[in-house]
This record gives C-alpha cells, structure tokens and sequence, in this order.
C-alpha cells in the first residue's frame, strides 16, 4: 500500500453514498433498513470544516479506504461529555495496516486543535473490542454505560499540553 492521506470529509463529499453503503453493512441494526439511523444524514451532518460535528476520511492511492467522526451527540443516554470520536471505520480490504490508527491520531489532533482537552470514544464491552488498542494509545476507561442496543465501554483520552 502506498501513502495513506487523512483528509476532512467536507473536500470529499462524493464518499458519502459509499461509505453510507460501508455503515448500513457494518451496523444493521442500526444502519439498516429497519433500524433509527440515517447513515447518508450522519455523514452529511459531519461535512463541516470548523465546528462539531467533523468528519474525516482516509484516502489510499485515490480510494476512500475509512473514516472517523468527531461529535457532539453521546452514544449512551447517560453521559453528557463530549467531543466523542465515532464512525471509526476502514473498508474490509484496507484493514489492519495501521489506516484506523492513523485516524485515530488524526481526530485526536483535530480535539485538541478544536480546544478541548480530552475526548472519548466507545468501544464494546466484550472481549474482543478494540480497548486494548486504544489503551495502548493512552486512553483510559471511564466506565460501562448503557447504549440503544447493548453495552459499551467508555473510554477518554486526556490531549491537553
Ligand atoms: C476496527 C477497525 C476500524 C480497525 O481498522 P484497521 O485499519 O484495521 O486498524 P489498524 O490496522 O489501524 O489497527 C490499529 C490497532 O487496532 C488493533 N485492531 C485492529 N482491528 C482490531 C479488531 N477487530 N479487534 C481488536 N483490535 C483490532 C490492531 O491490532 C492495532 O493495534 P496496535 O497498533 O496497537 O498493535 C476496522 O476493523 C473496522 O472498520 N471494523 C468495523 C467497524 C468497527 O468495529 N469500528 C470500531 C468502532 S469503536
């Protein structure tokens, strides 16, 4: 794989329809089409440039390969903290050669440029979530909270100077 581009989803709003596609296979209990979410909606309300919601896509040698979001709304009813990063997501042929941590990085970088001093993210609660990546990047957990279809693992990141 060549050179992997992080770029705002604002300068690439053509990948909307595919990566809307991407979600509604990804989570189709939410995503699908008897579930609440609007995939097309989400992506578009995450084409701003300067305030929340922004969103973020990877570009490998000219194809969209994954996307991140920075936002405001929780993902549990019980948690009034924000910014959360979410829509974490690298297309089946581009994963596990570091595209999903190379966004991470970027949305973190973009926080803390935005002034906030942490963010958070959540991850499953199960066994095999993606905590231990996180934790290995310097997040911590906050707790297990509630979400529309099952559990999830909070975790927040500490990005202040
Ligand atoms: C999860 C996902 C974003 C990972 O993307 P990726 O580009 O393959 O991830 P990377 O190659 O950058 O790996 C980053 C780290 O996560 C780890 N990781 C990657 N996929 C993982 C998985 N499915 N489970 C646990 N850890 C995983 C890697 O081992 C790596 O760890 P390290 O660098 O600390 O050693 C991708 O598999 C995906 O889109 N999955 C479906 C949607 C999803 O689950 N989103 C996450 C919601 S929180």
């Amino acid at each position: 794989m060549g050179s992997v581009e992080i770029s705002l989803l604002a300068d690439h709003t053509d990948a909307i329809r595919p990566l809307s596609e991407h979600f509604q296979r990804e989570w189709p209990q939410y995503y699908g089409v008897h579930g609440p979410g609007d995939a097309v909606g989400d992506l578009r309300r995450c084409s701003g440039r300067d305030e929340l919601p922004i969103g973020l896509v990877a570009i490998a040698n000219g194809t969209i390969c994954g996307t991140v979001s920075l936002k405001t709304e929780s993902p549990s009813p019980q948690l009034w903290l924000f910014p959360w990063m979410g829509a974490l997501y690298v297309t089946p042929d581009y994963r596990r050669q570091g595209i999903a941590a190379r966004l991470i990085s970027a949305a973190e970088q973009m926080a803390k440029k935005l002034g906030f001093e942490r963010v958070f993210v959540a991850v499953g609660a199960g066994p095999n979530s993606l905590e231990q990546a996180f934790a290995r990047r310097g997040w911590q957990p906050v707790g297990i909270y509630p979400s529309l279809f099952s559990e999830v693992k909070v975790l927040q990141k500490l990005i202040a100077d």
